[in-house]
């Protein structure tokens, strides 16, 4: 098993699957290319997602929606040549999974010709069938939940998901349902900390966690907006480590440090 300290081996799930039982926590950011790839991978990230974030970040729409499984291929690519330690997740974009049979075709190009080792897909007891299905054919996947922004059409605004009781119980159910059909890995954005410390717990999976407090077993930012070059207003879950490193590495490497020694997200990043 690689352990997350040893800079040379590549982290697999197990290494995660580690972490949690061992109580350690894990790092990861996103990735979009092969130059922040490898600065993110040789300072100790644990995890590269290559989030359709791409799709604001990079290209300047203000939805993930229009990302394509090229788009996700041809970052994914470009992320694994830069990469020889993290554990490359990449997004399964919008519509990407519209049958269980396209998720299949669509998470095969990411991991044939992307070069990823997981799939993460948005939604809750609606992808149990594609979840077992990925599964069934030996492709890893991490459930996305709570706040979903390929949903922005329905949701009307990226609020906080899980506040009321009905939410929270549907978070709880739909975590339970995509493990028990085979999913790898959850991941909660924008929840309450105590729901999200709620599902770490009875999960067996690792719980990854974006504004969903410090409990989770690991905590994931987008890149830019912790170097603080996203523009406009930063969300409040993140925090700008560029200001105060005054360099990318030295940003990447504060910012593994504290999530590992849990001070990073502090509650001032989670929410109630
Ligand atoms: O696409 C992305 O960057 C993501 C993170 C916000 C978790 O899914």
């Amino acid at each position: 098993m690689s352990d997350p300290a040893d800079l040379n081996r590549r982290i697999t799930l197990n290494t995660l699957r580690e972490c949690k039982r061992r109580d350690e926590k894990f790092t990861c950011l996103t990735a979009y290319d092969a130059s922040f790839a490898s600065i993110l991978d040789s300072n100790g990230v644990d995890v590269l997602l290559i989030g359709d974030s791409l799709g604001m970040v990079i290209q300047g729409h203000d939805s993930t929606l229009p990302v394509t499984v090229d788009d996700m291929v041809y970052h994914c690519q470009a992320v694994s040549r830069g990469s020889q330690r993290a554990l490359l997740m990449a997004d399964m974009p919008f519509m990407g999974d519209a049958s269980p049979t396209r998720a299949l075709e669509s998470a095969a190009r990411l991991l044939k010709e992307g070069g990823a080792h997981i799939v993460k897909l948005e939604g809750g007891a609606v992808m149990a069938e594609t979840i077992a299905l990925l599964s069934s054919r030996g492709i890893p996947v991490c459930a996305h939940l709570g706040l979903l922004p390929q949903s922005i059409n329905k949701l009307g605004t990226y609020r906080v998901q899980g506040r009321d009781d009905e939410e929270a119980q549907r978070i709880l159910d739909d975590a339970r349902l995509l493990e028990q059909a085979g999913a790898d890995a959850l991941l909660l954005e924008c929840v309450p900390s105590g729901l999200a410390a709620q599902v770490t717990r009875s999960a067996k999976v690792p719980v990854i966690g974006i504004g969903a407090g410090g409990a989770c077993d690991g905590q994931v930012l987008v890149v830019y907006d912790m170097l603080g070059i996203t523009p406009g207003k930063r969300p409040r879950f993140s925090r700008d480590f560029l200001a105060q490193a005054g360099s990318v590495p030295a940003a990447i490497a504060a910012y593994v440090q504290a999530v590992r020694n849990g001070e990073f997200p502090g509650p001032e990043h989670s929410f109630e």
